[in-house]
């Protein structure tokens, strides 16, 4: 009998079509609904982003500002799930605490309730969900560090965009103009990228007409791996063990001698480098200007240095969003978190693309285990 031609970990497998973005590694671009994603960065506040990977077309002004709007509304972090969040033990990964409250947020949806058969819900009531979740999410986030920190809960400004309300809510204080760009192009740059492992987990979950708050649960879930979202947490641990540029050499001979992955380089699609980087570090540089910390610039440069001369293998946008969010003054556990943030705006344009396509994902697998046998007596 032929063996059959297994595609382990889907490498390089197409399953379907999407409108939502393109990754092109031979170009090394990224398109969301068309436009490149540097220019979405350099010229868009991520209200924008978001309503585009959602509706398909950039807002005119008239609709950015009812967007605004809506998404104020739904900012407040709400008892029940504030409640939840309590919870969870202080020294769990912050990425169960996302995940337990968006779980509840589901869970109190009054329109998700009810028989499984209409889980799966309508168009226009995912649209509304996802919404709530974009404008839910910041406020998740910014309290599960304050709450890590022994801090008080910092009620959202309507005053505020997105991003520096974002910034607000986490640090209690208003962000430099600098600051708020660089976390607003981290928030675009992460929002989207086809078919990556917790965005077709989305997928896979929505196809059985599950609900959408089940996908995001199951993504977030995805996410957490340092294979995957993990990375820019594991990046700044991979920093905080080098210390100083001048010990990446014996660090790195150490770590590739034990055969270590180097979290922050790699990508399953991109092999000529990730085509969001140039654009995050431009970022980074910034910060690094404005928090006057050429040290991190020297590290960072070091290690990109000798890893890609050592093995030719890029850094991944994980790796300036690390040192990034840093600077800005996360802490490392809520690195992750901040995708999460990031990137329910992608997979909820991707739950309502695939509840559209009506199709159950259900590949095949080939069995080499015992051949057929019975039990004995
Ligand atoms: C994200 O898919 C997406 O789009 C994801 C993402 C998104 O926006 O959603 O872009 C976000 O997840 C970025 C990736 C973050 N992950 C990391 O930084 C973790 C470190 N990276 C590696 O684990 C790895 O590069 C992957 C998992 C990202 C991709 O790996 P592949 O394509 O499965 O390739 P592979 O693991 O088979 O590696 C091929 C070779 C291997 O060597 P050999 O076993 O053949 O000798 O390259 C080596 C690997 O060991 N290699 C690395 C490495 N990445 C690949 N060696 C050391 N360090 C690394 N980072």
């Amino acid at each position: 009998m032929t063996e059959p031609d297994i595609k382990k970990g889907l490498a390089g497998v197409v399953v379907d079509t999407t409108a939502i973005s393109k990754v092109n590694p031979e170009t090394n671009s990224l398109l969301y609904r068309g436009y490149p994603v540097q220019e979405l960065a350099d010229t868009q506040p991520f209200e924008a982003v978001a309503y585009l990977l959602w509706n398909g077309e950039l807002p005119t002004p008239e609709e950015l500002a009812a967007f605004r709007v809506e998404e104020r509304r739904h900012r407040a972090l709400a008892d029940n799930v504030k409640a939840a969040i309590d919870l969870v033990p202080l020294d769990a990964h912050p990425m169960d605490e996302v995940r337990t409250a968006v779980s509840l947020i589901g869970a109190s949806d009054p329109g998700a309730g009810g028989s499984v058969l209409d889980a799966g819900g309508s168009p226009e009531q995912n649209l509304e969900r996802s919404i709530r979740l974009f404008a839910a999410l910041p406020a998740i986030v910014a309290y599960g560090q304050r709450r890590r920190r022994g801090q008080e809960l910092i009620a959202p400004r309507d005053d505020l965009d997105y991003s520096a309300n974002f910034l607000w809510m986490t640090f209690g204080e208003e962000a430099d103009d600098v600051v708020v760009d660089a976390f607003n192009r981290s928030m675009i740059l992460y929002a989207e990228h086809s078919f990556n492992a917790s965005t077709f987990t989305a997928r896979v979950i929505t196809s059985t007409l599950s609900d959408i708050y089940s996908a995001v649960v199951g993504a977030i879930g995805a996410l957490k791996g340092p294979l995957h979202g993990g990375a820019n947490e594991a990046v700044l641990h991979i920093f905080d063990d080098i210390g100083t540029a001048d010990n990446v050499v014996p660090w790195l001979d150490k770590a590739l001698a034990e055969k270590r992955k180097i979290m922050g380089f790699g990508h399953r699609v991109y092999k000529k480098g990730d085509s969001r980087v140039p654009t995050m570090k431009a970022a980074l540089d910034t910060l690094v200007e404005h928090y006057d910390r050429a040290d991190v610039a020297e590290l960072y440069d070091t290690l990109e240095s000798e890893f890609v001369a050592r093995k030719g293998i890029y850094p991944n946008l994980d790796y300036p969003s690390g040192p990034a969010y840093n600077l800005i003054g996360f802490d490392t556990l809520t690195f992750t978190p901040l995708f999460v943030a990031a990137r329910v705006t992608g997979w909820t344009a991707h739950v309502i693309e695939q509840a559209g396509s009506n199709a159950l994902i259900r590949p095949l697998s080939h069995y080499d285990g015992p051949d057929e046998r019975h039990v004995e007596g």
